[in-house]
């Protein structure tokens, strides 16, 4: 579902392909959509498109930005990637799996272009920053009309244009960059709720992770611009908003007037109509007192901080160069819950990174017990090429699939345990959507980004009501209105 276009009426429309941005991209949707309107009436139907998205919040958040720029030149979303006439994956390469699923949708659809010729199959994000993958897919998967990477995504309306016009495929990877390019359309999927990036990049080069090499240096955006397109959200009709960054605390560093990211939430709370806000992620590093001061003293900042933990022991804390040890972390945790009592803590945590032994994996466990998390995403060790891990000696799968299995069992039953203590207790809820599999209910988040359904209908989607929790089924409640 598409709620809605953001396009500034201050852009100008100019007659020759403008060198600067955004006007060069507006130059070229206006482009597109003459093409697709030329193709459309040649079938007798409207063109369609389809954004898979494969990755995290700011990968999604890239999508809407891609499905803007389709909207804009006449494209009608559709849900079905195979019947397309635009289909683009949007790729993530975290860990090996992300690839996977990639390389098997291409499959997929290579029987369906063969069906329909017309269709063009566009490739995008982290996995196209990487050589190997651009040079597999270029040789065994020669249905692909376009590649492009995570730095120039603010060209893909030129891009779109060219894949049209060129028989050839048109491949266009950026190694870096240090350009932010604002007022871009975007089409969002929910009217009530939208990720709002702050920064882009990391720096940070923990030793596992693939994400610097991919999305390249961290950069923020100026205040300035993020309170206009907050205000304009607002002005929207959005009322929950999630700050984007791979290490929000880090917020600010670079700018001509450094402000940090504590600075820019009390900016976000003073806009009118948001009446809730989110961010991710924050590596407990730079976890500020003054952050902590501003989510306790908040109206409208959620009472949930994400912090991934990723290890309990200091020893490979220190080899995944994360900068904090596990009595750091515990004693972080423990200052969050006593300033802020009714906040969820959750994290992500990596098993078998190499060289992890059983004492180091107990001291993961020993970390989860202590903190008792709301909840947990875990992984196991993945290795990405060109990172320093990968080199390292690894952790065979005989040893980390019993280790991941008792981590999740662990996990599961502190999350169930502190998700039994909330039975009881009123709050507030936003709903999103009806429950999948009883349309008497509706599913609302809390602020604590716990689920509850209750009885409701539609009428309640993107509102935020009062609910009482009557009952916990482990990882999400049963409530009722108030
Ligand atoms: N910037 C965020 C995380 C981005 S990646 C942060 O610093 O927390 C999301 C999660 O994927 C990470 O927190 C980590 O737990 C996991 N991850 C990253 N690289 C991985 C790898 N090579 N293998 C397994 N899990 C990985
Ligand atoms: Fe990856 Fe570490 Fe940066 Fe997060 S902070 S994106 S885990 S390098
Ligand atoms: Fe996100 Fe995956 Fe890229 S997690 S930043 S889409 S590698």
């Amino acid at each position: 579902m598409i709620s809605s276009i953001n396009t500034p009426d201050s852009i100008r429309r100019s007659d020759s392909a403008p060198e600067s941005e955004p006007d060069r991209e507006y130059y070229f949707i206006d482009a597109c959509r003459r093409e697709v309107s030329r193709r459309s009436e040649e079938l007798g139907r409207p063109l369609t498109c389809c954004v898979v998205t494969f990755g995290c919040q700011m990968n999604a958040r890239d999508s809407e930005k891609l499905l803007g720029v389709l909207k804009e030149a006449g494209y009608e979303e559709i849900s079905r990637e195979e019947e397309a006439d635009f289909v683009i994956f949007n790729t993530c390469t975290v860990r090996e799996n992300a690839n996977e699923r990639v390389y098997g949708r291409l499959g997929q659809l290579v029987h369906a272009k063969k069906k329909r010729p017309g269709m063009i199959i566009g490739l995008c994000g982290c996995m196209m920053q990487e050589p190997s993958e651009v040079e597999t897919i270029l040789s065994r998967y020669r249905h692909v009309s376009l590649i492009f990477g995570t730095h120039n995504i603010f060209k893909f309306a030129e891009l779109l244009y060219r894949a049209m016009a060129e028989d050839r495929p048109v491949v266009d990877v950026w190694k870096d960059t240090n350009q932010i390019v604002e007022a871009l359309p975007t089409a969002r999927k929910y009217p009530y709720k939208s990720g709002v990036n702050i920064m882009f990049g990391c720096n940070n080069f923990c030793t596992y992770c693939i994400v610097p090499y991919v999305r390249g240096r961290e950069r923020s955006r100026e205040p300035k611009e993020i309170l206009r397109e907050i205000e304009q959200l607002a002005a929207d009709g959005v009322i929950e908003v999630m700050l984007l960054g791979q290490n929000v605390n880090s917020y600010g560093k670079g700018l001509d007037e450094p402000v940090s990211f504590a600075d820019l939430l009390r900016e976000v709370e003073k806009i009118d109509g948001i009446e809730r806000i989110r961010f991710m992620t924050s590596h407990p590093k730079d976890l500020s007192d003054d952050l902590i001061a501003v989510m306790r003293d908040s109206k409208k900042i959620c009472r949930h901080l994400h912090l991934p933990l990723q290890s309990g022991s200091t020893r490979l804390l220190h080899k995944m160069n994360r900068h904090y040890t596990k009595e750091q972390y515990l004693e972080l945790a423990a200052k969050i819950r006593r300033e802020i009592p009714d906040i969820a803590i959750t994290t992500d945590i990596i098993v078998g990174f190499p060289g992890e032994t059983d004492e180091d994996f107990e001291d993961t466990l020993d970390v989860v017990r202590q903190v008792r998390f709301d909840s947990a995403f875990t992984f196991i060790y993945s290795p990405r090429t060109g990172t320093p891990a990968a080199r390292m000696q690894q952790v065979p799968r005989e040893v980390t699939q019993p280790r991941f299995d008792r981590l999740l069992a662990l996990v599961q039953e502190t999350a169930a345990a502190r998700c039994a203590e909330g039975v009881g207790r009123e709050d507030t809820a936003l709903v999103e959507n009806i429950d999948d599999h009883d349309s008497a209910l509706v599913t609302g988040r809390l602020g604590n980004n716990e689920m509850v359904h209750f009885p409701g209908d539609a009428s309640l989607i993107g509102k935020i009501v009062p609910v009482k929790l009557t009952e916990s089924r482990g990882f999400y409640y049963m409530g009722e209105r108030l």
